[in-house]
């Protein structure tokens, strides 16, 4: 296994310990998201009785070939705790999400749960945001004026592509990648483009961690 794997394996195998028998749990996406299926794959094989809300096509798909009980919110409102992953993280837990193209699920399912756990290798934890390129997802239809507006905040907005077309989201719609570089304001920011028509959600997830759970060369550490 990649020292990297490595990492989110252990991240993944300190998350569980929050798990309780009965939890309903917000799965998060991506690849630190998976050992983290793949462990609670196992506990549930060995009776842990629990229920997920996967916040991707990707992430339903792995949690029932793990054999994980899942349902949607016409049968459940609130979520006991979510677990899902970060590309950046501030030292106030200001997270930015949507590397994978899921933000928009992921904001709903990660919103809704009592408790919020972000499992991260050492690498997403920054000490300002915007390096990474800030996903945004639009709505398809005029998606270029829309882009225009969100670039008049001073950033260079690219529409995501996967094999040399635009790639769709879960939800149908296009995500831009929005190159601020520094963002010193994030929640300004996520308010003014959240103002802008066309723009759906941001991937800006603000005053909602309560734990991260971070994977380092030697040790897993746990910040509140
Ligand atoms: C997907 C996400 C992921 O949680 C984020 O990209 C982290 O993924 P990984 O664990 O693979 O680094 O926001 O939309």
């Amino acid at each position: 296994m990649g020292n990297s794997s490595n990492k989110k394996r252990k991240v993944a195998q300190k998350a569980i310990e929050y798990v309780k028998d009965g939890m309903v749990l917000g799965l998060g996406s991506g690849s630190t998201m998976y050992w983290v299926l793949e462990e609670l794959g196992q506990r549930v094989q060995s009776g842990l009785n629990i229920q997920g809300i996967p916040s991707s096509v990707k992430t339903q798909k792995l949690a029932k070939e793990f054999g994980i009980p899942l349902t949607d919110f016409s049968h459940v409102q609130e979520l006991d705790l979510a677990i899902d992953g970060a590309d950046e993280i501030d030292p106030e837990f200001r997270l930015i999400k949507g590397g994978g193209g899921s933000l928009l699920r992921e904001k709903i399912v990660d919103v809704a749960a009592n408790k919020f756990i972000v499992v991260a290798d050492d690498t997403k934890l920054v000490n300002q945001l915007g390096s990474y390129p800030l996903p945004i997802e639009v709505v398809r239809f005029g998606w270029e004026t829309t882009k225009d507006r969100v670039e008049s905040l001073g950033c260079k907005a690219l529409l995501r592509e996967e094999n040399g077309e635009p790639f769709v989201t879960n939800n149908h719609q296009y995500i831009l990648d929005c190159h601020f570089n520094q963002i010193e304001k994030p929640h300004t920011l996520h308010n003014q483009l959240k103002s802008m028509v066309g723009v759906i959600e941001t991937g800006l997830f603000l005053d909602m961690v309560d734990l991260v759970i971070v994977g380092r060369e030697q040790e897993v550490t746990v910040l509140e």
